[in-house]
């Protein structure tokens, strides 16, 4: 049942033409204050820019945008200490300022929305947090790159197995390896500074979609805003949300590039590779079983691609279809941006704090490398290299050679020339050395391979290239 509507008083920002209150649903189902409240500082800084731009137009008076800006700073001090009363029926953070605002300061608070509207101000307030968020996570991505590469370093020598449909493969380093993250997460450092370049345009002076009489100066407001000029087409400034989508978006391959990372963390830390451990720091234990050990905090890193995937597809479908130009709809963007930023963020920082703590076997890692007969393209590269066989011809032999290993229940590099001869007789003793790990190992000398001497050089172009190199 919803509550009857009471006539006596009506809205008090928007109520004008309003006989009766809204009903108590329409207020729960309009109000965004609860989670818009994170944009008052981007509120406060754009509306600023706005009142002193009115006032150095002859808009309002200059002792009118005075009294405003320090009104609203007064509110900014105010919300940050957590003094703040905010009011659902006042629906969202543009509003709830407004009316402190009037208290403090009275009449001349009511000239702040001048040639504005809350469609223009919203906008600019999420293009402004958004912009932010692109420095935040980029700053976090290069603490993780950080991370990856001070592991990476101690890491250029110690062997294991690099694989292929999670089978062994051919060994490589561990560097080589935690070398491949540093890559994609730079990669996805881009595609932020990408997202914040386009997304740097002002909606502020659109007003509610077609402009406005008065003879506002858009460019002074972009400019005290950081923004690069203002938005072309009013309409499209108000609807436009592709800049979230973007950050979505670049978020959403962030998280994932995150999950592959967890994953592996798992199953490293797993007792079946052994190859790592967590560090007490990032690891539970079981409330039942004693010798549990859960990489929980990698687990939910694993799962974060979920919601924050989910919030792209959640905006995709706020904006699909929706007419010109501003509709209501466009509320509904805020919590889930909200949402997969904080997680975002979290699975940052922890991603950071479990690779930094990480402790490594590299002993296990070579076993584990030792069993899969790792080295045996390395015997095929060497029958082509020497004996001028063709590639197909060698990996016959050599496969042949692997199963001698096999039925020996021995590792390839435990055969002895006789054995070796016994498969092919034109075999010779420094082919006994190619199957030899750390020989394999070194001689992946190509550009982007994983021989020490090249994972070194990487270490080096990646310090340069990404840490201390400010993106978005
Ligand atoms: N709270 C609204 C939002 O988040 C602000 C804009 C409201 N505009 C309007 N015409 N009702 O989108």
């Amino acid at each position: 049942m919803t509550k009857k509507p009471q006539k006596k008083t009506t809205h008090t920002i928007w109520g004008g033409r309003f006989a009766a209150q809204p009903d108590a649903l329409m207020v729960e189902v309009n109000a965004s204050i609860d989670f818009d409240k994170r944009l008052y500082h981007e509120d406060i800084t754009a509306s600023q820019a706005h009142a002193e731009m009115l006032g150095a137009q002859g808009i309002i008076s200059k002792a009118d945008a005075k009294a405003i800006c320090k009104g609203l700073e007064t509110i900014r001090a105010e919300i940050t200490a957590g003094k703040f009363q905010f009011s659902k029926t006042l629906e969202d953070i543009h509003m709830n300022i407004e009316s402190r605002l009037k208290e403090l300061i009275g009449a001349a608070a009511g000239r702040l929305h001048t040639a504005r509207s809350r469609n223009d101000q919203v906008a600019t307030d999420l293009r402004l947090w958004v912009r932010g968020q692109c420095g935040e996570i980029d700053r976090a991505l290069m603490a993780l790159q950080d991370a990856l590469l001070t592991q990476a370093a101690q890491h250029t020598k110690t062997l294991m197995p690099g694989m292929t449909h999670l089978q062994t493969a051919q060994p490589v380093s561990f560097a080589h390896h935690l070398m491949a993250y540093v890559e994609m997460f730079g990669r996805d450092r881009t595609r932020f500074t990408d997202a914040r370049a386009r997304m740097n345009e002002s909606p502020l002076g659109a007003a509610a979609l077609a402009g406005t009489p008065f003879p506002i100066d858009r460019d002074s407001t972009a400019k005290k805003l950081g923004f690069d000029a203002p938005m072309a087409n009013s309409m499209d400034a108000v609807s436009a949300r592709d800049f979230a989508m973007e950050y979505l978006a670049a978020a959403a391959i962030t998280a994932t590039h995150l999950s592959r990372l967890a994953e592996e963390l798992i199953l490293w830390s797993s007792e079946r590779f052994g190859f790592i451990r967590l560090s007490d720091a990032f690891s539970t234990g079981s409330s039942i079983m004693p010798q549990k050990r859960n990489p929980d905090a990698a687990e939910l890193v694993r799962a974060k691609p979920a919601r924050i995937t989910g919030a792209l597809i959640t905006l995709l479908g706020i904006v699909k279809a929706l007419p010109m130009s501003y509709g209501k709809d466009l509320q509904e963007d805020k919590e889930p941006i909200f949402d997969a930023s904080d997680h975002l963020n979290m699975a940052l920082a922890v991603m950071e704090g479990m690779l930094r703590d990480m402790h490594v076997f590299p002993e296990i890692m070579a076993e584990a490398l030792n069993a899969g007969y790792a080295t045996a393209t390395d015997l095929a590269d060497w029958l082509v290299a020497n004996l001028n066989l063709p590639f197909r011809e060698a990996h016959h032999i050599t496969g042949q050679v692997v199963a001698l290993a096999e039925s020996r229940g021995v590792r390839l590099d435990a055969l002895t020339l006789t054995d070796l001869q016994s498969v092919h007789s034109a075999l010779r003793a420094d082919a006994l050395d190619a199957l030899n790990p750390a020989t394999s190992l070194a001689a992946r000398q190509s550009f982007g391979g994983t021989a020490p001497a090249q994972v070194k050089a990487a270490i080096a172009s990646a310090r340069k290239r990404f840490i201390n190199k400010k993106g978005a």
